[in-house]
């Protein structure tokens, strides 16, 4: 049994949908999960010796929803290095658009940056492909999720 954060960066609550599903997906495994849909660092900070798995879709031109845009920017000036992390990343976006998946391939950047250690590989999720992201992203949790101790 883990305990796992998930911390949801959305504009329209598609990656709200997939963090929900992939909470009772994780729960049914026997971990202990926690969604935040307005993520604060010291939320972040507990999960830094357990298990964060960051949620979030992108805006703009490759831009992190304003959701998540805060503990992004918090964990960037005020975290450093953080090898003692685990974590996973679900990244929705629309390959229409020039920075397909920009703000989860930032966060996943940031937190290679700072040493973290990501467990599997970042799963992108094409809303111009994938009319229900739960689908994809649902079978991708299922086998993440067995791999936590
Ligand atoms: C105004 C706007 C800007 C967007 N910009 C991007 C982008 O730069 N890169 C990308 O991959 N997807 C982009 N998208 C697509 C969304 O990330 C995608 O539709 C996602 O599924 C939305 O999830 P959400 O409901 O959780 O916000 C954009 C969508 C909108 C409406």
């Amino acid at each position: 049994m883990a305990e796992v954060g998930i911390f949801v960066g959305t504009i329209y609550g598609n990656a709200l949908l997939v963090a929900e599903e992939a909470e009772a997906i994780l729960s049914a495994q026997g971990h202990k999960v926690k969604v935040f849909e307005d993520p604060v660092l010291a939320d972040w900070q507990y999960y830094r010796n357990h298990y964060a798995l960051v949620v979030t879709s992108t805006t703009g031109q490759g831009d992190l929803p304003d959701s998540i845009a805060p503990l992004f920017h918090d964990i960037k000036e005020q975290v450093g290095y953080q090898p003692e992390l685990h974590y996973g990343l679900i990244a929705l976006g629309d390959s229409t658009y020039t920075h397909f998946c920009g703000a989860g391939k930032q966060f996943d950047a940031l937190l290679q940056e700072q040493g973290a250690q990501r467990v599997g590989d970042v799963l992108t999720i094409d809303a111009s492909e994938e009319p229900e992201p739960e689908a994809v992203s649902n079978p991708w949790v299922e086998s993440w999720g067995a791999r936590l101790q």
